[in-house]
C-alpha cells in the first residue's frame, strides 16, 4: 500500500514537471495588428474558408439567435456554470479585428486568446487542433474579410475554481492533444476526407460522446452517445441503437435534409448542425456520410425492409378506438392510449403519403435510454430543418401526468426496449422546466 502511494506522489510530480513544460501556464501575448493585410487573401480562400465554417458550426455557437453575424455573446450553459462565446467579427476593439494569422491559429489549436488568456473548451478546440493550416488559413481569411460588428462580450457566470483561467493548463495538459489527423489506411480517400471533416472541424464526437467530470470527451467511449442541452445524443456508428439500420443513402438524406424516411426528423441542438450542413459543399457532406456509413455495421437490405414493415404496422390507423379487447393492458397504458388518441393520431397514424411523419417506432426519441427527447419535442415542438420546412410539429401543451401516460404509451407500443422508470417525476420535472423557460 504505502510503496503504491510513494510511486504515486512520484509519478504526480513528474506529471506537474513535465506539465510544465509540455503546458505553458501563462502563454504570452502576441502584438495585435495594425491593420488587416488582405493582400495574401485570395477568393477562393475565403469562398473555402466559409465552407468549412458551415462544416465547423461556427454560427451555432458563436451567432446570436436571429442576427446575421458571428458577433457572439451566446450562453453555453455548463455543469461549471455558463460560458459565452465571444465576437468573432473583424471588430478590433471587441472582436477580433486586432489578431494576426498567429494568433488565430494559436487560439484553434491551443485554446489560447491573442492576450494569452487560456480559453474555455466549450470552444473545441481540442477538435479544430487538428484542422490543416491550410483549412485555418482559409478560416482566417473568411472571418477577416466579414462585416466588423461591435458586441462586448458578456462576462462568463462560472463557479471558483473553474473562473481561473490559468487551471485551464492542468485541463489540457489532462486531456488536449494537439496531433495532426491520422488517415485510416482500411479508408478510402473519400471515407478518409469525411473522417478528417467530422472529427476535426465538425466535432460530432464532442456531441455524440461522453464526457468525464472535468467536462473532457471518453476517448474510450468515442461515439456511444452523450448529453447537450437537455437532449440525449444517440450513439453513431457501431454503437448506434437505431431499430432499421443506417446506410450510406440515409446518412446523407439526413445530413443534408434533417430528415431520414428510415429515422426520422433531427431534433434540438442537431437542427443547426444539419442546416449548416445544407449550405455547405455537397462533396464534402456526402463524404462525411460515407464516413459513418463505413464505421456503422452493413445492413442486408431484405432484413432492413422486412424490420421497417413490422414497425410500420405497429401504427394506427385513424378511427382506432384505443380499447385493445383480448389483450391484458395496464390502466396506465390505456390512459396514455387516450392521450395519443387526442393530441397525436391525427398525425402519428398508418403512414399512406410520404408527407406524413414517419413511424414513432422507428425515431431515436421513442427506443431513447430516457424519455428526455420526446418530452422536448412534445412540450417545444420541432422547428423543422432547412431541407425538411413542412415537417413541423407544435407544441403540444399536457399535464405532467397526461405526458407521463402518453410516453409511457408509446414506449410500450412503438419500442421493443424495457419501459421508461420513473415516467411521472421526470414528467413532472419537464413540465415545470418549460413552464419556466
Ligand atoms: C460549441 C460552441 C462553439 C463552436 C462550435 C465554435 N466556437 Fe469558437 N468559441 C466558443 C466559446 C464559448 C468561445 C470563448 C471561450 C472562452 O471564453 O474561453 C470561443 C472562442 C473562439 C475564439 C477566440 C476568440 C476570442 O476572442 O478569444 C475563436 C477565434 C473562435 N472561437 C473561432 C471559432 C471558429 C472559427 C469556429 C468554427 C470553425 C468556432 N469558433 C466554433 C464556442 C464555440
Ligand atoms: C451540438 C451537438 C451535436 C453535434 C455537434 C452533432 N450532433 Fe448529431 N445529433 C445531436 C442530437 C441532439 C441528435 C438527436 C436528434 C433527435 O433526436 O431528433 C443527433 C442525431 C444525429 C444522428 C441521428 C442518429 C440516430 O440514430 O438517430 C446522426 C446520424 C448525427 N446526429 C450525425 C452527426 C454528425 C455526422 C455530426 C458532425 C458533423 C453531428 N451529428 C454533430 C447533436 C449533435
Ligand atoms: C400536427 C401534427 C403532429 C401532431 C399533432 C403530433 N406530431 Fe409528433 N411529429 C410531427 C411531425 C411532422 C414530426 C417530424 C417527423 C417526420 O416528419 O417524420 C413529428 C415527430 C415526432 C417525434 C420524433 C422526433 C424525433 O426527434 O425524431 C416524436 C417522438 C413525436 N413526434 C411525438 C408526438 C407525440 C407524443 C404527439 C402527441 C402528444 C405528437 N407527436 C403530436 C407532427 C405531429
Amino acid at each position: 500500500m504505502k510503496r503504491w502511494h510513494v510511486l504515486t506522489g512520484v509519478s504526480l510530480a513528474a506529471i506537474v514537471v513535465v506539465g510544465a513544460v509540455v503546458v505553458d501556464v501563462f502563454p504570452r501575448e502576441l502584438a495585435p495588428i495594425e491593420q488587416i493585410d488582405q493582400a495574401s487573401f485570395s477568393s477562393d480562400q475565403i469562398d473555402l474558408g466559409e465552407n468549412l465554417s458551415l462544416l465547423g458550426d461556427c454560427a451555432a455557437c458563436h451567432k446570436p439567435a436571429g442576427t446575421q453575424a458571428m458577433s457572439g455573446g451566446v450562453a453555453l450553459p455548463t455543469p461549471f456554470g455558463t460560458i459565452y462565446s465571444t465576437n468573432i467579427t473583424p471588430d478590433v476593439a471587441t472582436g477580433i479585428g486586432s489578431w494576426s494569422h498567429e494568433a488565430f491559429v494559436r487560439a484553434m489549436r491551443e485554446g489560447v486568446d491573442r492576450k494569452g488568456n487560456h480559453l474555455y473548451p466549450a470552444f473545441p478546440y481540442d477538435h479544430f487542433a487538428a484542422v490543416t493550416d491550410d483549412d485555418l488559413d482559409a478560416l482566417y481569411q473568411y472571418l477577416m474579410t466579414q462585416d466588423p460588428v461591435a458586441s462586448e462580450p458578456v462576462a462568463n457566470t462560472l463557479r471558483f475554481p473553474f473562473s481561473f483561467r490559468p487551471i485551464l493548463a492542468g485541463w489540457k495538459l489532462l486531456f488536449h492533444r494537439q496531433e495532426p489527423f491520422s488517415p485510416n489506411p482500411d479508408f478510402t480517400d473519400e471515407e478518409n476526407r469525411g473522417a478528417y471533416l467530422a472529427e476535426t472541424l465538425g466535432h460530432c464526437s464532442a456531441c455524440h460522446s461522453p464526457r468525464n467530470i472535468l467536462g473532457a470527451v471518453k476517448k474510450s467511449a468515442y461515439l456511444a452517445g452523450g448529453a447537450a442541452e437537455g437532449w440525449l445524443i444517440p450513439p453513431l456508428g457501431s454503437a448506434s441503437i437505431a431499430p432499421v439500420g443506417w446506410d450510406v443513402d440515409d446518412y446523407a438524406d439526413y445530413l443534408f435534409d434533417g430528415w431520414s424516411e428510415r429515422h426520422g426528423i433531427a431534433a434540438g441542438p442537431m437542427t443547426e448542425v444539419v442546416d449548416n450542413l445544407h449550405d455547405a459543399n455537397e462533396d464534402d457532406v456526402f463524404a462525411i456520410a460515407t464516413w459513418l456509413a463505413k464505421i456503422t455495421p452493413a445492413v442486408d437490405p431484405a432484413e432492413r425492409e422486412a424490420r421497417a414493415t413490422e414497425i410500420a404496422a405497429l401504427d394506427f390507423p385513424e378511427s382506432f378506438d384505443f380499447a385493445f379487447p383480448g389483450q391484458t393492458v395496464p390502466e396506465a397504458i390505456l390512459a396514455g392510449g387516450q392521450v395519443f388518441k387526442t393530441n397525436c393520431l391525427k398525425c402519428h397514424k398508418e403512414r399512406v403519403a410520404k408527407g406524413q411523419p414517419i413511424s414513432l417506432g422507428l425515431t431515436y426519441a421513442v427506443n431513447a435510454p430516457a424519455p428526455t427527447n420526446l418530452f422536448n419535442v412534445v412540450l417545444k415542438g420541432i422547428e423543422p430543418p432547412l431541407g425538411s420546412s413542412a415537417r413541423r410539429m407544435q407544441p403540444i401543451s399536457l399535464s405532467a401526468e397526461d405526458l407521463a401516460a402518453v410516453a409511457g404509451f408509446v414506449r410500450w407500443r412503438f419500442s421493443a426496449k424495457p419501459a421508461w422508470s420513473d415516467l411521472n417525476a421526470a414528467a413532472k420535472a419537464a413540465v415545470e422546466h418549460a413552464k419556466a423557460h
